[in-house]
């Protein structure tokens, strides 16, 4: 790809989109676009329409959307449901409208069904019924996958879904409500260490299994589908490697350096059992995850203490 190329990279902000910049701009790509949702609030189509035009991007990457944990997707569904799918129609019709060759949109791993065989293929979507807690999220994610698989099909557009594992990194969430478990157990253990190794409460039963990917994984596998013509629309991306929900938790403690106990809270949603993704698809293709999880934990464990 020509590396001038205009790219709207929309959620740069985010941990995902300036994962994607960060790996981009050192990839030589010198045409980056962004824009704060201050500056565009991509779920008011008129705005998104008049920045396709006056911008006039050439290949477009959707990390934008309303992300959270299980209690901020039980606190605010109706938010999660349709922020999301107003943000992805609008981007998504501009994309096709305003006649870009290239989109990738992130979907995520939850919208496979919650007892889907595992490790997950992308031909399980819509096979069973999804995890409730999340389902609002889900259902606008599916929505835009649809979008692009029927842009595909009647338009032949090249426009490709990557659907990442859970995802951790710099730039993560690391407020207790509305984060994802692995920077809300680095805070936990991080702030129970300074309050003498006090013992640390976690939500669940700690056996459900999990994926965790570095977000500079996933920067590099959408740099990959940049690069490469790929002929389908949905690729799994993942590491294929999952470990209990209590084994990361130790795995944190110790990284953290907390010598506490680790209490449990069962009565706390545990959620999926296990959700592992199958990622031969795009492994065939010759992409595949490099940073191992305890040299990714370590180094998110930094920038948090340097950053946060
Ligand atoms: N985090 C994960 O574990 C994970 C896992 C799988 C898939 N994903 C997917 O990866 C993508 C990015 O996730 P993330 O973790 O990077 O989320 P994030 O850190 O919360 O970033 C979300 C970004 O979306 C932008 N945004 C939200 N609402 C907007 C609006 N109305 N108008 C314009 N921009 C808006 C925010 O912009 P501002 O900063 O300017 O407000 C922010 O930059 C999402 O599609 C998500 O589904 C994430």
């Amino acid at each position: 790809m020509d590396r001038n190329k205009k790219i709207y990279i929309a959620g740069h902000r985010g941990m995902a989109g300036s994962a994607i910049w960060r790996k981009l701009s050192g990839a030589g790509y010198t045409n980056l676009l962004g824009r704060t949702s201050g500056e565009l609030d991509l779920r008011d189509r008129i705005a998104v329409n008049r920045f396709f035009e006056e911008e006039g991007p050439e290949v477009v990457i959707l990390a934008a959307a309303k992300v959270g944990g299980i209690w901020a997707n039980n606190e605010f569904p109706y938010e999660f449901l349709i922020h999301n799918l107003q943000i992805q129609n609008n981007v998504i019709d501009a994309a096709h409208s305003y006649g870009i060759k290239k989109f990738i949109f992130l979907g995520s791993s939850c919208i496979f069904p919650k007892y889907s065989p595992q490790p997950i293929k992308e031909e399980y979507l819509l096979s069973g019924e999804l995890e409730p807690t999340n389902q609002w999220y889900s259902l606008a994610k599916i929505a835009g996958i649809k979008a692009c698989e029927a842009l595909r099909r009647q338009y032949q557009k090249d426009f490709i879904c990557l659907m990442p594992t859970n995802l951790y990194g710099p730039g993560d969430n690391f407020d207790l409500k509305t984060s994802h478990v692995l920077p809300a157990m680095l805070r936990k253990f991080h702030e129970a260490k300074g309050r003498d190794h006090a013992p640390v409460k976690l939500w669940g039963t700690g056996s459900p299994m999990r994926e965790f990917m570095h977000v500079d994984d996933l920067a590099s596998a959408v740099l990959f589908c940049l690069e490469h013509q790929l002929e389908e629309t949905i690729y799994n991306v993942g590491t294929g490697k999952d470990l209990r929900i209590d084994e990361l938790a130790v795995m944190i403690q110790q990284i953290t350096g907390h010598s506490g106990e680790i209490l449990w809270d069962a009565s706390k949603p545990d959620g999926t059992p296990r959700k592992l993704l199958d990622v031969e698809k795009l492994k065939n293709k010759g992409w595949q995850a490099g940073i191992a999880l305890e040299e990714g934990i370590k180094q998110t464990y930094k920038w948090y203490q340097e950053s946060v």
